[in-house]
């Protein structure tokens, strides 16, 4: 019997520093250690976030490994994020992942973290066993990037749509923040607004022409509206907070639904995926999932844990890469912006 392909990943790309184990493309531990320290400052400090990842890494990777229960010396190659990112972020991810390869004598595979959020899809795990066939077609939503990709094999993605301006994610926390509610603002649009009436505000939606998003006309639409109404109500916000939330989110979705189905006809594709750390909306993994009914869509949603940045993702494109004995050199840069 062969040798099992043992990968050990770190992901460390924005402000989560995360470290997980797969054996044989089955995960067996997934360790995050998330940064609350921006929470106060409505968005991530990129100098405080290299700091903390330098905190947690050693711990974070020391909890994966015990909990995988796997020797140090049976791992068969280090996987990290390369990018798109912040780079002192991944300056501390790609330091920790060469000097470990190097101390093992074990090869080293660099990841491109977008993607990762697409080869999320192919983790197995107890609860997450359902991948999707190629080609499909993935919606990556994240707090940086808003894309739709053509995903014709693993390693073959084209991107056929992107935003212009502001990702997904950050039309959620900048609309937060102009709420006065913490970062990230995404998760707390979600929970107030399943309790709101989405048809209660209306907001203008961008008209862009084919697959390209823009979201920040959005937001100044959103600003002023806010602006406006505390301006005759200083407490509209938390008096309306459910339906503000729920109608913002239900136009956020609305956008990227109507560009996914023009997508999808004009490739002629079925087989939709989500991916990022916004496909762990609920208003949007609903949207997704109604369609599946009407336009006969075979649908893919990751677990939440795969949605938001976490190292398991980085640790399936690193066992695929290890496949095809795709590895990299010591010498080895981050790349804050890393195209697919
Ligand atoms: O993929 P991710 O964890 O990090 C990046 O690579 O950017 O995505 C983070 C983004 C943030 O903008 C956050 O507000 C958003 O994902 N997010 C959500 C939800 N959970 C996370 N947005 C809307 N609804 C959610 N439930
Ligand atoms: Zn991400």
């Amino acid at each position: 019997m062969s040798k099992p392909v043992i990968i050990l990943a770190i992901e460390s790309s924005c402000d989560d520093t995360a470290c997980a184990v797969i054996k044989d493309g089955i995960l067996l531990a997934n360790k995050i250690a998330n940064q609350h320290v921006h929470e106060q400052y409505g968005g991530v400090v990129p100098e405080l976030a290299s700091r903390a990842h330098q905190q947690n890494i050693v711990p974070v990777v020391d909890l994966a490994i015990k909990q995988s229960g796997i020797k140090i010396s049976e791992i068969s190659a280090i996987a990290f994020t390369r990018g798109p990112g912040l780079m002192g972020s991944l300056l501390v991810g790609s330091s920790f992942a060469k000097a470990f390869a190097m101390g093992l004598g074990i090869p080293l595979i660099e990841v491109n973290h977008m993607q990762a959020h697409i080869l999320a899809h192919f983790i197995k795990s107890e609860s997450h066993t359902q991948s999707p066939s190629f080609p499909f077609l993935c919606l990556t939503v994240s707090g940086g990037h808003t894309q739709i990709v053509l995903v014709k094999d693993y390693f073959d993605m084209t991107v056929i749509g992107e935003t212009i301006d502001d990702a997904a994610g950050e039309a959620f926390d900048k609309a937060a923040k102009i709420m006065n509610l913490p970062y990230p603002g995404g998760p707390l649009i979600d929970k107030y607004g399943t309790f709101g009436n989405p048809l209660q505000f209306k907001f203008t939606k961008p008209q862009l022409p084919e697959l390209n998003f823009s979201f920040s006309g959005l937001k100044t639409g959103f600003m002023n509206f806010i602006n406006n109404e505390t301006a005759k109500n200083p407490d509209f916000v938390s008096q309306n907070l459910n339906d503000i939330c729920a109608s913002i989110q239900h136009t956020i979705i609305e956008i990227l639904m109507s560009k996914l189905k023009t997508a999808a006809l004009q490739t002629n594709i079925k087989n939709i995926a989500i991916a990022g750390g916004v496909s762990a909306n609920s208003a949007l993994r609903k949207a997704l999932k109604e369609n599946e009914k009407q336009l006969q869509w075979k649908t893919f949603i990751p677990d939440f844990q795969y949605c938001t940045d976490n190292a398991a993702m980085i640790a399936i494109t690193g066992y695929f890469k290890y496949l095809k004995n795709d590895f990299t050199t010591q010498n080895i840069t981050p790349l804050a912006r890393y195209a697919l």
